[in-house]
């Protein structure tokens, strides 16, 4: 079994998925949590009256969540995990389910590791198969880290969601990957990491998902990414992409 990963560049350490921490000062060393939320305050900035809104999960989004509160605009939200959908009520938020909302005006997340391209490796949290049917789903994805985050490459581990069904065997296809110490998801899926070195993520990304067994992995491509804001100690480094919907089906997108 496998200790909590560390999906994050040095000093990410092991994610920190609950509330917000302001710890004590690390001398010299950024102030994580501030950046954090920095790039949360500047994503619910854009946050307008009337919007649908995705909610990623993990340490990041849990910033954006008071912020997003705090901004008094009136939204419908989905969320992408339990524990995303709780702390956004608790504050006021207005959470649906996932059921009658086609599109999202926005989708806000955090991500593991960006790539200078604009690649995403996410799903520290365990959350990457509901993060990216929600981030696919929205006009802008917006992705808000802090200045860990942006890599020169991408590395593993990759997250991955698997079939209970046939797992040892699935696992012994994909080769190495480790299964992870945390409760299924809460669509019964296995959580999981590919451990094997990559060069081209689009190339892992395409055997990941041509592999049956896999339910979802955390490579989220450039085309899906819209905005990456980065805090970087007080400020707020904007990145703009192309990306707004991902690759359309074999008819295109309406
Ligand atoms: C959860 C995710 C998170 O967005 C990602 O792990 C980043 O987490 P954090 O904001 O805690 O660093 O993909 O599945």
């Amino acid at each position: 079994m496998a200790s909590a990963p560390n999906h994050g560049a040095p000093n990410h350490g092991a994610p920190n998925h609950g509330a917000p921490n302001h710890g004590a000062p690390n001398h010299g060393a950024p102030d994580l949590e501030r950046e954090k939320e920095v790039a949360a305050v500047a994503a619910a900035a854009l946050v307008e009256n009337g919007m649908t809104v995705g909610l990623g999960t993990g340490s990041t989004v849990a910033h954006l969540l008071p912020a997003l509160a705090r901004r008094r605009v009136s939204v419908r939200c989905v969320a992408t995990s339990p524990r995303t959908q709780d702390a956004a009520r608790a504050l006021g938020l207005h959470v649906e389910p996932f059921g009658d909302i086609e599109r999202f005006d926005m989708t806000i997340d955090g991500a593991d590791q960006v790539s200078p391209e604009g690649w995403l490796v996410k799903g520290g949290g365990g959350a990457h198969t509901r993060e990216k049917v929600v981030a696919i789903a929205a006009d802008r994805f917006v992705v808000i880290a802090d200045s860990t985050k942006p890599v020169p490459r991408l590395r593993p581990p990759v997250p991955l969601e698997l079939l209970a069904f046939g797992l040892a065997a699935t696992m012994h296809r994909l080769g190495p990957v480790r299964r992870r110490d945390v409760p299924l998801s809460p669509d019964g899926g296995v959580i999981a990491d590919y451990e094997g070195p990559f060069d081209d993520p689009a190339i892992l990304a395409a055997w990941l998902a041509a592999t049956p067994g896999v339910v979802g992995h955390g490579l989220f491509p450039p085309e899906l990414v819209s905005t990456v804001l980065v805090g970087r100690g007080e400020e707020v480094e904007r990145i703009d992409l192309s990306g707004s919907a991902g690759p359309s089906g074999p008819a295109g997108r309406s």
